[in-house]
């Protein structure tokens, strides 16, 4: 008698300690995710996106004093009209064209980089050496790195969550606005343009890349005159420069355009952006 009481009064405990743990497990999870709603509702409301952008693009111009004529609320409102009110799968990249026409920026010839599955060094290296300029470097580039938008047919709202995923479909919002971006970029290309691609990526060259299939195919002989890929290696069993796919790179440029091909590893572009005080042609 004695013995059963006590069993059940362990039990008792036992079935309090749990249910509390649950209870405890339960608030926490509801802590977690009225904090990630709100969070999320802040950060991805169309107000702030609009903020977002216009902060970016008044920063650029504070750093970059040739761009000043530049009016940011100006591109915010052109930059509205190419998607707002349509299907979010349904903007074609000449939705931008005035976007693009708003913003021209002079090209810096012989500086101009471009970069396919590279993309994480080569802001590295933007960001700490004045070597080279990516689109990401020029000021559209830098207002849209990593944002997301999309309209919704029959709504006159910027949203930035519950947008298709890029592979969704072809006339995808974020992907022309990129595809038109790229387009521009590489038809102002001009003198000596450099390209950073992936040694460790079974093809460097991948003909569905942005590199391949936009770029590539707009550079103008007229205004350029060499093309050198920096081939980036991370272990000494990557690529080589004799790839395959970097030889229908070559076959694709204009034989006018001098090619060459430079195999880096990644330590030595590491090494180069940690000592700024190299010259830009000694890092490699
Ligand atoms: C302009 O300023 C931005 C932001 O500070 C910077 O990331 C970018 O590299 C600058 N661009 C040029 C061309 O100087
Ligand atoms: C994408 O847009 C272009 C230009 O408006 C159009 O010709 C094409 O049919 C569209 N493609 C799809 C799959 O909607
Ligand atoms: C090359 O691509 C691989 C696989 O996506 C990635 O892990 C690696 O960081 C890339 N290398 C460079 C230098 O960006
Ligand atoms: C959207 O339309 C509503 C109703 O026409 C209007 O009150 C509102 O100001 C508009 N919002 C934007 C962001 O244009």
């Amino acid at each position: 008698m004695e013995n059963e009481r006590f069993t059940i009064k362990r039990r008792k405990t036992r079935c309090c300690l749990i249910m509390g743990l649950c209870a405890l497990i339960l608030l926490v999870i509801l802590a977690i995710s009225l904090w990630v709603a709100f969070s999320h509702k802040q950060y991805n409301s169309g107000d702030s996106l609009k903020e977002t952008i216009i902060s970016r693009c008044q920063t650029f111009i504070q750093n970059n004093r040739t761009s000043s004529a530049y009016d940011c609320q100006k591109i915010w409102t052109v930059f509205e009209q190419a998607f707002v009110g349509k299907d979010p799968c349904n903007v074609p990249t000449d939705a931008y064209d005035s976007l693009i026409n708003t913003i021209i920026q002079d090209p810096i010839c012989n500086k101009m980089l471009f970069w396919s599955k590279t993309k994480h060094i080569v802001h590295e290296f933007t960001e700490k050496r004045n070597c080279f300029q990516t689109l990401e470097d020029t000021l559209l580039g830098y207002i849209m790195d990593g944002l997301t938008w999309c309209g919704k047919e029959g709504s006159n709202e910027t949203f930035t969550t519950g947008c298709p995923s890029w592979n969704d479909c072809v006339n995808h919002t974020v992907k022309s606005f990129w595809n038109r971006a790229s387009a521009a970029f590489a038809e102002a290309a001009c003198g000596d343009v450099s390209a950073m691609l992936n040694g460790s990526i079974a093809t460097p060259f991948t003909p569905t890349s942005i590199f391949a299939s936009i770029e590539v195919k707009r550079f103008n002989a007229d205004k350029m005159r060499s093309l050198t890929v920096f081939l980036v290696t991370q272990e000494n069993d990557g690529k080589s420069c004799d790839d395959p796919s970097l030889k229908n790179l070559q076959k694709e440029l204009d034989p006018k355009l001098k090619y060459s091909c430079v195999s880096v590893a990644k330590s030595t572009i590491q090494e180069c952006i940690s000592h700024p005080d190299t010259a830009c042609g000694a890092c490699w």
